[in-house]
C-alpha cells in the first residue's frame, strides 16, 4: 500500500505528511512536488520524493506510479489556471490506474455561489469522470486566513468586513489536515463527500473570540464591497488582490460557506480545535 501527498511543500500539504508520519511508515508514503529540493527534509526522514508538476503531465506519469491511494491538494492561481491543473493531475491518476483519490474541495462545491467553487465544481467532475472511487474534503475556512485581520485589530484598526450576517465555519488549518490525513490512511471513504468545517460564526461572533484571546475590544465595521475594497487598497492590498477579497465577501454575505456538519469531528474522531485555542497557536 502506497500513499502520495501532492502539494507536500505548502501549508497544508506540509501538515498532511506530518500527521500522517505519525501512524504511517516512512516507507509507504510518497510526496510530490514541483521543487524536490524544498521536499529534501522529508527525504532525510524516509519518505520518496518524486518529481510532479500540474502543469507539465509529463512528470505526472513518473509521480503518480504504483500509488494506490493519491491525495490531490487543489493549488492556487487563478480559476482557468488551477481547472487546467487538476484536469492533469486527475487524468494521470487515472493513467496511473491509483485506487483512490481524495481531494481538497470547497464547502458545498457543486452549488455553491462562491467564484473559488468553479475550480471544484470541474475537479470534482473530472473525478468522478474517472470511475476511480474518491472522497471530497469539502473544506470551508481556514482560520489562517484571517491572520491580517487579527494584525489589523491588534494594531487598533476595526475589523472591517462588507460579508453582512454570513456565517463561515472558520477552523484550524491543522485540523484540516487531521481529517485529510485520516481519509487517506483510513479505510470506508469510497465515494464519499465531507463537508469540513467548524461551528458557523458570524464576523461580529468571530471578531469577539479574537477580542477576549487579545485583551482587547475589536470593533466591526460593516461597509458595502465597494467601500470595503477601498480600505484594503489603503492597506497596500494588491490591485489584483482586491476583486478576489470583495467576491469573497460577496460569497460569504451570500451564505456560500453556511453549511451545518459534523463531519469534520466525525473524521477527527474528537472536536474541532476551539476557535479560542486555534487563534492562540496561530497569532
Ligand atoms: N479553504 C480555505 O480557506 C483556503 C484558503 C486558501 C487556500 N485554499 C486552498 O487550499 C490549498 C492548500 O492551501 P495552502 O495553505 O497549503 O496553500 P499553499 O501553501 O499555497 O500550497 C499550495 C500548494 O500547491 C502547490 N502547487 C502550486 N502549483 C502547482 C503545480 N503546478 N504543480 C504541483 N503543485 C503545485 C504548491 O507547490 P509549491 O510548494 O512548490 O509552491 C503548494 O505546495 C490552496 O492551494 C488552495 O487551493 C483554501
Amino acid at each position: 500500500m502506497k500513499m502520495l501527498v501532492t502539494g507536500a511543500t505548502g501549508k497544508l500539504g506540509a501538515k498532511v505528511v506530518e500527521t500522517l508520519l505519525k501512524t504511517v511508515p516512512a516507507s509507504q508514503l510518497a510526496v510530490s512536488v514541483r521543487n524536490p529540493e524544498k521536499a529534501k527534509g522529508l527525504k532525510a526522514r524516509g519518505v520518496e520524493i518524486r518529481l510532479g508538476d500540474f502543469d507539465r503531465p509529463e512528470t505526472l506519469d513518473s509521480a503518480f506510479a504504483g500509488i494506490n491511494r493519491l491525495l490531490i491538494i487543489s493549488t492556487d492561481g487563478d480559476n482557468e489556471t488551477r481547472v487546467r491543473q487538476h484536469t492533469n493531475a486527475v487524468e494521470a491518476a487515472q493513467r496511473a490506474k491509483v485506487e483512490f483519490i481524495a481531494y481538497t474541495s470547497a464547502t458545498n462545491a457543486q452549488e455553491s455561489s462562491l467564484f473559488l467553487a468553479v475550480v471544484h465544481r470541474a475537479t470534482e467532475e473530472a473525478i468522478i469522470k474517472t470511475g476511480i472511487p474518491y472522497s471530497f474534503l469539502r473544506n470551508n475556512w481556514y482560520l489562517e486566513n484571517e491572520i491580517s485581520n487579527i494584525q489589523g485589530a491588534k494594531a487598533g484598526h476595526p475589523w472591517v468586513t462588507s460579508a453582512g450576517s454570513g456565517k463561515v465555519g472558520w477552523a484550524l488549518q491543522q485540523d484540516y489536515a487531521d481529517a485529510a490525513a485520516a481519509v487517506l490512511s483510513g479505510s470506508g471513504h469510497e465515494n464519499t463527500i465531507y463537508e469540513l468545517g467548524g461551528s458557523l460564526l458570524t464576523q461580529e461572533e468571530l471578531a469577539s473570540v479574537v477580542g477576549s484571546v487579545l485583551g482587547i475590544e475589536v470593533p466591526v465595521l460593516q461597509v458595502d464591497d465597494a467601500k470595503y475594497g477601498e480600505i484594503m487598497k489603503s492597506a497596500d492590498v494588491p490591485d489584483f488582490v482586491i476583486p478576489i477579497l470583495e467576491g469573497i465577501q460577496q460569497g460569504i454575505r451570500d451564505g456560500a460557506l453556511e453549511i451545518e456538519s459534523k463531519d469534520l469531528e466525525k473524521l477527527l474522531g474528537r472536536p474541532a480545535t476551539p476557535i479560542s485555542e486555534g487563534l492562540k497557536s496561530i497569532i
